[in-house]
């Protein structure tokens, strides 16, 4: 079965091939226009996508070797995201999927971050229940994830994602949009204990996150420092990704504490963060823990994950109605629209 999907719910227009369940083609095309802002502009990144939807398509099936005649199905992110980015890439695919005479399937693009993982390895049964920790943008979530469409929420931050600590710290700090990269590369040579940034939560019984009181810590930092701040940009950088990453290890730690699963894997834009990665790593060797994360290009926005999700859920029998509409505000565990 082939599959074409396709993301437009941000900034990245993505479409790529998945073939039973293998990737064949995965083209992106970011949308670094926004960069000069210091973040997303709605209405920039829908005019992008009409710009760029049909040569990002053509792409991915070149690259795959294939024609539209012989597509199977066609995936495409309805939501979570922006409405005016959503719209061009679901109106996209309608379009196609009607004029091929071929499925269609609307994904949950949290969704499709979580299948990121199996892109490089198998789906199969045996690897489940997991969880997962969904950390990107917009999100901070803890999934048990019992099989395809079978989510229990763990936990999720009450206020800012950890990505958006990192967009909106970055923004403090004078580095650049996304933030997560810029303090990643800016806390490289600096002392993660220099400065004592709270972590938020770390001592209390649930498995939520916030992270809006550690932004605000680093503002007072910063207005303390003055204009001298930037003498220790190294170290702020170093200590506030410490915080976060801090903070979005111990839930993780304590959810397979409570439910027992100790199959872990993470996904979405901060699951690149290398310190995530390491401070992962080593839990996997002190508490033989399994754990997984997806390829780096893999994690922020792309099509292939959007690809592979529609074929899990296309395979299975699903598909949408054509009156499908964009659900901006979709949560993982709804797929009411479908
Ligand atoms: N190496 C990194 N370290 C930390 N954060 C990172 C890294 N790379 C990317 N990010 C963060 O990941 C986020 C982008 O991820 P992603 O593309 O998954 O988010 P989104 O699609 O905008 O939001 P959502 O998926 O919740 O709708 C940004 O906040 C960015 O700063
Ligand atoms: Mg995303």
């Amino acid at each position: 079965m082939i599959v074409l999907g396709i993301e437009t719910s941000c900034d990245d227009t993505g479409a790529a091939i998945v073939d039973s369940g293998k990737l064949r083609s995965n083209v992106v095309y970011d949308q670094q226009i926004h960069q000069t802002y210091g973040g997303v502009v709605p209405e920039i990144a829908a005019r992008m996508h009409e710009q760029k939807i049909i040569p990002v398509v053509t792409g991915a099936l070149q690259q795959a070797g294939c024609a539209l005649g012989d597509l199977d199905g066609i995936a495409v992110t309805y939501g979570p995201g922006l409405a005016g980015a959503l719209v061009v890439g679901l109106n996209f695919a309608k379009g196609l999927a009607q004029s091929l005479q071929a499925p269609f399937i609307g994904i949950n693009h949290m969704e499709g971050h979580l299948w990121a993982n199996f892109l490089e390895r198998p789906l199969t049964p045996d690897q489940f229940p997991f969880i997962c920790l969904l950390v990107s943008g917009g999100h901070t979530h803890l999934w048990l994830v019992a099989g395809p469409g079978e989510y229990t929420l763990l936990g999720r931050t009450l206020d800012d994602a950890a990505g958006e600590a990192f967009d909106k710290g970055a923004r403090l700090l004078g580095l650049g949009y996304p933030g997560g990269p810029a303090i990643q590369h800016a806390a490289v040579d600096g002392d993660a204990l220099k400065f004592a940034f709270p972590r938020p939560k770390a001592e209390s019984e649930g498995l939520d996150y916030s992270f809006s009181g550690l932004k605000t810590a680093l503002f007072y930092q910063i207005k303390r420092m003055d204009a001298n701040f930037k003498d220790d940009l190294a170290d702020l950088a170093a200590s506030y990704q410490q915080a976060i990453i801090d903070s979005l290890m111990s839930r993780l730690v304590k959810a397979v504490e409570v439910t027992g699963i100790d199959r872990v894997c993470i996904a979405g834009g901060v699951s690149a963060n290398n310190l995530l990665r390491q401070s992962l790593d080593n839990w996997s060797h002190e508490a033989a823990v399994s754990i997984s994360y997806p390829a780096i290009e893999y994690c922020t926005d792309n099509a292939a994950m959007i690809a592979l999700a529609g074929y899990v859920r296309l395979a299975a029998g699903q598909s949408a109605a054509l009156g499908l509409d964009i659900y901006p505000s979709l949560r993982m565990d709804e797929n009411a629209a479908i």
